[in-house]
């Protein structure tokens, strides 16, 4: 089994990584494979809402966001990492992930569907829940389990060395992807026992408008 851990960072080994690589490490000994994948530094642009999607499956703009989707889709459980800008999650991150859920959504692909997640904040100082809260609305309108840790998943630092020192940041990490491993055996478990998937209806979607 293999988790993808996002790095929404501008920085590829700056504290967002600090903190994944510390989620990768104990997935590790927990017998489950990670991957950090880093969305880069080149400009993301917002979904156009263009719909290019519906036809091709694919984003339009064809960057880190398609090549997130190619491998996500192997993947079976997902943490996304972000540094607090301005008490949210960063601008790259908020525009990959927002062209990353439409584009499943829209494609009919339904990559994430009952695979768990979890967010990572990394701050300086503050912004960290508002930005936890943020990253986690994506996952719960994709029917995907939340795993918890026992904190907000949260590390403070300017620098990865003071990620280093941040020893509760830190363990909520380790607690977060023993979490994680937990749930994906008992999944795994499940269904080889012949839990069945859940049925499915078909969507509803009414913009609210009564008749
Ligand atoms: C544009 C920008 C805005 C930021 N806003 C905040 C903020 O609102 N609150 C905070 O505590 N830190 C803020 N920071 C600092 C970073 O969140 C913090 O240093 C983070 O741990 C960096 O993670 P990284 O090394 O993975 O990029 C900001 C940094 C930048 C570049």
């Amino acid at each position: 089994m293999k988790v993808l851990l996002v790095n929404g960072s501008p920085h590829k080994k700056g504290c967002t990584w600090t903190a994944l690589s510390e989620v990768a490490k104990t997935l590790k000994k927990e017998g489950i494979e990670s991957e950090i994948f880093w969305i880069g530094i080149k400009p993301l642009a917002g979904c156009t809402a263009c719909r290019t999607c519906v036809k091709t499956g694919r984003c339009m703009f064809d960057d880190t966001v398609n090549e997130f989707l190619d491998i996500a889709k192997d993947a079976d459980g997902y943490i996304f990492g972000s540094p607090v800008h301005y008490a949210a999650a960063s601008g790259a991150l908020t525009s990959f992930m927002d062209r990353v859920f439409y584009t499943d959504m829209l494609a009919g692909r339904q990559i994430f569907y009952l695979k768990p997640a979890a967010a990572v904040v990394s701050a300086r100082r503050a912004g960290t829940t508002a930005t936890f809260d943020q990253i986690n609305k994506y996952f719960t309108i994709s029917e995907m389990p939340v795993i918890s840790s026992r904190y907000w998943n949260m590390v403070h630092g300017a620098q990865p060395a003071d990620v280093e020192k941040d020893e509760e940041g830190l363990q909520t990490m380790r607690v977060l992807a023993r979490n994680m491993a937990f749930f994906l055996k008992c999944k795994e478990a499940g269904l080889k026992a012949g839990v069945q998937l859940p049925v499915r209806e078909e969507r509803v979607f009414t913009n609210f408008i009564r008749d």
